[in-house]
């Protein structure tokens, strides 16, 4: 009869979970199988095992107004969105100013309610509920608001911003201030800062405070809105290498959305580039940055300020088309610099690339 196998030797050996790159995951048959791209059917049906928040065709408008019997539309800031979001992972949002980020975020959360498509947490569609029931399904995500000095109330001190949000939550009283000490101390910060009032705090203290703010109520996933915005380069390092802790210590997942192309290549994971509404490229961070396939992606690289002192590349000519008045086909194709007539006539499907990799472009293949 064969001897069953020292038990040191059985958790010895490498799991294939774990000897995967992070393209490949388990299947539920236990094959290695390739993720699939946004959008693209996958071998196995139940690949979205390891998604922790994803949308299909999500669309949200804002703006629209009724006027007697007449309903006035809005703006579709957000429009046919699909992404997903792995557990644990780091996922950048990029995009120009106005390409529909805030919005996304917004809407991903329960603020801002969707006209069409679904949104899914842990597996579950959460969409279609009206604002007040839909954060209370999604507790688990926060948010880490665009200007953390607004976030604040600046006739209260920071202990008595964060003592409110634990009471909301039903946290008892005797308990609030050893978790406040507590989670101050996780951001870097001392505990006696919460006798302080908001503008008697930097910048950057006021970001920390935003993130204890939210961890307090120990989330799941945490979408950080230009966490770096407006911060000297010492002082975003510091905001970086904290949210690279926090995830770790708290086991978290974040969407970090930034206009900041070198902040983005440093933290994330995965990158989505946004472009008027609409996601036009999404891949990992590495072969986003070393082989982007969009006209879009490749200016938005080839813009960014180099930190090693040599000239960026030529900047996006023009400005983002209004909302109001979208352009026909390829919503890039007025600022493309390899547009064909036919990008005037028909919007591109998203393709993949590769596993993990997809694009809208009718002439990716020719940008590899
Ligand atoms: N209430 C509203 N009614 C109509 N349009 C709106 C409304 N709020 C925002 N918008 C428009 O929706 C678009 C998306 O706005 P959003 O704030 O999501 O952009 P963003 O990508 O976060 O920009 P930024 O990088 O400047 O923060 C913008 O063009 C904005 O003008
Ligand atoms: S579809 Fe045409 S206009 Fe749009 S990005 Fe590609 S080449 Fe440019
Ligand atoms: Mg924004």
């Amino acid at each position: 009869m064969r001897s069953l196998p020292a038990v040191a030797s059985i958790r010895a050996a490498p799991s294939p979970m774990r000897a995967a790159p992070r393209r490949f995951r388990r299947c539920c048959s236990r094959r290695i199988v390739p993720s699939p791209a946004p959008g693209i059917m996958s071998p196995c049906r139940r690949w979205r095992l390891s998604e922790i928040l994803g949308a299909s065709s999500l669309v949200v408008e804002l703006g629209a107004r009724r006027r007697l019997l007449r309903r006035l539309p809005g703006v579709r800031a957000v429009d046919g969105v699909d992404l997903s979001v792995e557990e644990g992972e780091t996922f950048g949002i990029v995009g120009e100013s106005g390409c529909g980020k805030t919005t996304l975020a917004r809407t991903l959360l329960g603020l801002q309610r969707e006209a069409a498509g679904e949104i899914r947490l842990a597996g579950r569609p959460v969409s279609g509920e009206a604002p007040r029931q839909a954060r209370a399904t999604r507790a688990a995500i926060q948010y880490v608001h665009q200007d953390p000095g607004a976030a604040l109330d600046p006739w209260w001190t920071v202990g008595a911003t964060l003592a409110e949000g634990l009471a909301i939550h039903g946290v008892a009283a005797a308990e609030r201030q050893g978790r406040i000490a507590e989670t101050l101390s996780a951001v870097g910060l001392d505990p006696a800062l919460a006798a302080r009032y908001p503008h008697e705090l930097s910048g950057g203290q006021q970001r920390r405070i935003g993130l204890a703010r939210i961890l307090l109520l120990r989330p799941r996933i945490v979408i950080l809105d230009e966490p770096t915005a407006g911060l000297d380069l010492s002082v975003q390092a510091a905001v970086l290498r904290l949210l690279r802790a926090l995830r770790g210590r708290f086991g978290l997942t974040l969407i970090f959305i930034s206009h900041d192309l070198s902040v983005v290549r440093r933290v994330c994971d995965r990158v989505a580039v946004m472009y008027l509404g609409r996601i036009v490229e999404q891949g990992s961070t590495a072969e986003i940055f070393a082989a982007p396939r969009h006209p879009y992606t490749r200016a938005l690289l080839a813009a960014a300020p180099h930190l090693d002192g040599r000239d960026s590349g030529p900047s996006l000519q023009g400005d983002p088309p209004s909302l109001r008045a979208v352009p026909t086909g390829c919503r890039f194709h007025p600022r493309c610099p390899a547009a064909l007539p036919l990008c005037a006539e028909r919007a591109p499907a998203t393709e993949a690339v590769a596993p993990g990799h997809a694009v809208a472009c009718h002439r990716w293949r020719e940008a590899a």
